[in-house]
């Protein structure tokens, strides 16, 4: 059975997305985005999907404080597609765990800090004001703890003394938009699995820090 057919949620710029586009239609690889939903209408990256001819679909947000019923809307939509894997590239929602069961151990998160540093929100300032020396961003399996499921690949960037949130988080990007891609890849050519609740590549769970840490 294929395990190519990819669909990506965003709610912003998704320059994520478009490093995830770039590697596909290099046609490198035997993947397939099937569609990009975003939960808010004015998304840039919904002008990235097409471009790239690739369906984008919003699921608005806005306005609806039942957690749930948006979760079950937005299911409804991604069911459509039926994907294999569901990439969360920028989409700023906490999940409910009935989306995160019906997709366990098929979706991905990139969150832009060392995990388990810094889960949350304004990450690149919390590692500015703590004074690290590094900071970087994470791509990991999805499970029901916010940010905590395990870690599959990290990069490292340095931290300048001078850098403001701006400047550490284009950094940051820059790295994400390099581990985002190999991640998807290893994942659609099944290298990669999520078994027992760790990161398994080609055959060997990962540490908790993911691989090539260093
Ligand atoms: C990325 O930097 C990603 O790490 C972050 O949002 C940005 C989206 O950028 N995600 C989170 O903070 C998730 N908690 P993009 O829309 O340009 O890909």
């Amino acid at each position: 059975m294929s395990s190519n057919r990819i669909l990506v949620l965003i709610s912003g710029s998704g320059s994520n997305l478009q490093a995830i586009i770039d590697q596909v239609h290099l046609g490198q690889e035997p993947g397939e985005i099937v569609a990009v939903i975003s939960n808010k209408a004015d998304a840039y990256g919904l002008t990235r999907a097409n471009d790239a001819n690739i369906p984008a679909i919003t699921v608005v947000s806005k306005g609806i404080t039942d957690r749930s019923a948006y979760d079950q809307a937005l299911m409804a939509e991604i069911d459509k597609h039926q994907p294999d894997l569901i990439v969360m590239a920028g989409f700023m929602r906490i999940l409910t765990p009935a989306f995160v069961q019906r997709y366990h151990g098929k979706m991905l998160n990139i969150h832009p800090s060392l995990l388990p540093k810094y889960q949350g929100l304004n990450t690149h300032q919390r590692a500015i004001d703590a004074g690290d020396e590094e900071h970087g961003a994470s791509v990991h399996f999805v499970t029901e703890e916010l940010d905590g499921g395990p870690v599959i690949l990290q990069a490292k960037v340095p931290v300048f003394s001078e850098d403001n949130a701006e400047e550490l988080a284009a950094r940051v990007q820059d790295q994400e938009h390099r581990i985002y891609p190999l991640a998807v890849k290893w994942f659609i050519s099944k290298r990669l699995v999520m078994s027992d609740g760790k990161a398994v590549l080609d055959g060997h769970a990962l540490p908790a820090q993911g691989y090539a840490h260093d």
